[in-house]
């Protein structure tokens, strides 16, 4: 059993529990993730490891709360525990010394950029780190990740912090500007990583984005997060997560991830209604 040490809520929806962890702690590296349940009968569900400390066996994860399992997450308290904790599941990022590393990281996807960048920095590249959120409530980690960048960019949609827009414009200005920039990471909404790879595309630089399809065993036996890349297939768990964005069939990822849309708000309506009644509050 894997106990919740710490728990923060760090902006709407958004929450981040520190779990004792030791062995997933002692082999944890950037990019990777774990597959959890909360309980015996729990849906099995992955999330990218956001911080690891080896001397304190410990991993933190960050999480939306977005449908049953997270919602269940989300109403755990230091004390509680985790009925399984699997990992590190994944390829780790290639880290290495490419010179200037620009890394993008949206909604929920800000907080695995942190290890990355991180593990980026560390290596000796330049770093610079562009985040974005709707709007400044719903942005988390800037302390985290402006510490181990050289550079951090913020975007928000309504303007109230940073630039105005997306993360997206953020990078086509620093192209525009004629930064060099030897490689790109992205992690977030599919439909962000889907923009950022079009613009890199454009310019010829090297992007790697790190992809969520729904995932079951994370062992590479069920097929569930089946992706096709530069027309191969590929299993998302242990061929990746990080693929090479440019040659990644977003169309089929976008349709997969919303093969079970209707059951998993079903779950997640008989779930409040079990547990909070009529009321819609977290
Ligand atoms: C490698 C990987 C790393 C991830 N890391 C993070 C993270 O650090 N933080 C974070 O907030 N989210 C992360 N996700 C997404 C997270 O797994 C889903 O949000 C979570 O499974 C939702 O479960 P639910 O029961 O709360 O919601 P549901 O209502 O069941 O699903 C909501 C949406 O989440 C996705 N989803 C559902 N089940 C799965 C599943 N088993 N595997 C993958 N996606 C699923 C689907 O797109 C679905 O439409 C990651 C996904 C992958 C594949
Ligand atoms: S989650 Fe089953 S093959 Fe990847």
């Amino acid at each position: 059993m894997y106990e919740v040490l710490d728990k923060i809520e760090l902006a709407d929806k958004m929450v981040g529990l520190e779990i004792s962890a030791e062995i997933v702690a002692a082999k944890a590296e950037a990019g990777q993730f774990v597959i959890i349940r909360t309980n015996k009968e729990g849906e099995r569900i992955p999330l990218t490891i956001a911080d690891f400390d080896r001397e304190e066996g410990s991993i933190k994860i960050v999480f939306q709360v977005v449908g049953k399992t997270t919602e269940e997450l989300a109403d755990m308290n230091p004390g509680d525990h985790l009925e399984t904790f699997t990992g590190p599941l994944g390829k780790p990022t290639e880290v290495k010394n490419f010179g200037t590393v620009l890394i993008v990281g949206g909604g929920a996807g800000i907080a695995p950029t942190f290890p990355v960048a991180r593990a980026m920095k560390e290596a000796g590249n330049e770093v610079i780190s562009i985040i974005g959120a709707r709007t400044e409530d719903l942005l988390f980690y800037e302390k985290e990740i402006g510490s181990v960048s050289n550079q951090l960019y913020i975007a928000t949609d309504d303007g109230s912090k940073g630039k105005k827009g997306r993360v997206t414009d953020v990078l086509t200005d620093l192209i525009e500007e004629k930064k060099t920039i030897h490689r790109v990471f992205a992690v977030g909404p599919v439909p962000m990583m889907r923009a950022v790879v079009d613009i890199t595309k454009k310019a010829g630089i090297l992007t790697i984005v790190s992809l969520n399809p729904i995932m079951v065993d994370g062992t590479g036996m069920c097929g569930a997060c089946r992706v096709t890349v530069g027309d191969e297939t590929k299993f998302a768990c242990v061929d990746g997560p990080d693929f090479k964005g440019h040659e990644v069939d977003f169309d089929e990822l976008t349709a997969r991830q919303n093969m079970y849309k209707k059951m998993e708000s079903r779950s997640l309506e008989a779930y409040n209604k079990k547990h909070r009644g009529d009321c819609q509050c977290r």
